[in-house]
C-alpha cells in the first residue's frame, strides 16, 4: 500500500516527521493537565533553603544525584512517590541529574533529618558503612551566601511572577527582613545540631553552609 511512498523520500521524510509529531503529542499534552502540574502545596524555597540550593549547585551533588522519580516500584517503594512535573514549578534551574552513584534525593526530606546529615556530610561512612560519598566538611566552617540567595528570589519574584509575600508562602520583604527571617530558620537548624563550631557561628550571627545545605535537603518533600 505504501510502495509509491518508499520511492519519494521527501514525502517519506514527511511521513516519519508526521508518525514521530503524532506520537510526541500523545506523550507531551497529558502533561499540560493540572492533575500532572499539582502546583497547589508546591511553595517557593525560602532565602535560606535556596542558598542551600547555591551549595548543592557548587560542590556539584547533583553530578551523583538525580531529583527525578522514575514510576517504577524499585523507585517508588525506594524514594516514594514519582516526580510530577508540576512540581519543579520553582525550581530554577531543574536538578533532575543525569547519573545516579548516589541515590535520589526528590524526597529526602521526608526520611532523613538535620542529625543524619550532619553526621553524614560530616563523615558519610558513619552512618553508612561503606558509603563512597565524599565528605564534605569544610561546609560546617564556610559560610553560605544568603545575599545572593535573597537577590535570586527577588529577581525571581520580579521577573516569573514566583509568589513570594503571598498568603501561605514565604515572606521575602526586604533584605532586612528577609536577613532576619534567614537568621532565625538557621538557628532553628542549628539547634538541632550536635558541631559546636556552627552552634558558635550561627550565634555571632553567621550561617554556615551545612546549616543552609540541611535546610534545602529538609525541604525535598
Ligand atoms: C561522588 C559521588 C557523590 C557526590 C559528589 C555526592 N554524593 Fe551523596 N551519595 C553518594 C553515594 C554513593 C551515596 C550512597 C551512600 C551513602 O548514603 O552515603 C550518597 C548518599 C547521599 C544521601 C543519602 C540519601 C539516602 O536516600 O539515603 C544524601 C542525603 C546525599 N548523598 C547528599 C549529598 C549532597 C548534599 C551532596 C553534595 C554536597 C552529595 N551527596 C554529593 C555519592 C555522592
Amino acid at each position: 500500500m505504501f510502495h509509491w511512498l518508499e520511492k519519494r523520500p521527501f514525502f517519506f521524510a514527511v511521513g516519519v516527521f508526521l508518525v514521530i509529531a503524532f506520537a510526541g503529542l500523545i506523550e507531551i499534552v497529558p502533561d499540560f493537565a493540572q492533575a500532572s502540574r499539582p502546583t497547589v502545596g508546591t511553595k517557593p524555597y525560602t532565602v535560606l533553603q535556596l542558598a542551600g540550593r547555591h551549595v548543592y549547585i557548587k560542590d556539584s551533588c547533583n553530578a551523583c544525584h538525580s531529583q527525578l522519580i522514575r514510576p517504577f516500584k524499585s523507585e517508588t517503594d525506594r524514594y516514594g512517590p514519582y516526580s510530577l512535573s508540576g512540581e519543579y514549578a520553582f525550581d530554577r534551574p531543574f536538578l533532575w541529574g543525569s547519573k545516579r552513584t548516589g541515590p535520589d534525593l526528590m524526597r529526602v526530606g521526608e526520611y532523613r533529618t538535620t542529625d543524619w546529615h550532619e553526621n553524614h556530610m560530616w563523615e558519610p561512612t558513619s552512618v553508612v558503612p561503606g558509603s563512597i560519598m565524599p565528605a564534605y566538611k569544610h561546609m560546617f566552617s564556610q559560610n553560605a551566601d544568603i545575599e545572593t540567595a535573597f537577590a535570586e528570589a527577588l529577581t525571581v519574584k520580579k521577573v516569573f511572577n514566583v509568589p513570594y509575600d503571598k498568603p501561605g508562602m514565604p515572606k521575602l520583604g526586604s533584605w532586612e527582613e528577609a536577613r532576619k527571617q534567614a537568621m532565625e530558620d538557621a538557628k532553628k537548624i542549628a539547634s538541632e545540631m550536635k558541631n559546636q563550631d556552627v552552634k558558635d557561628a550561627v550565634a555571632r550571627g553567621e550561617i554556615p553552609e551545612i546549616v543552609a545545605l540541611i535546610a534545602y535537603l529538609n525541604s525535598l518533600r
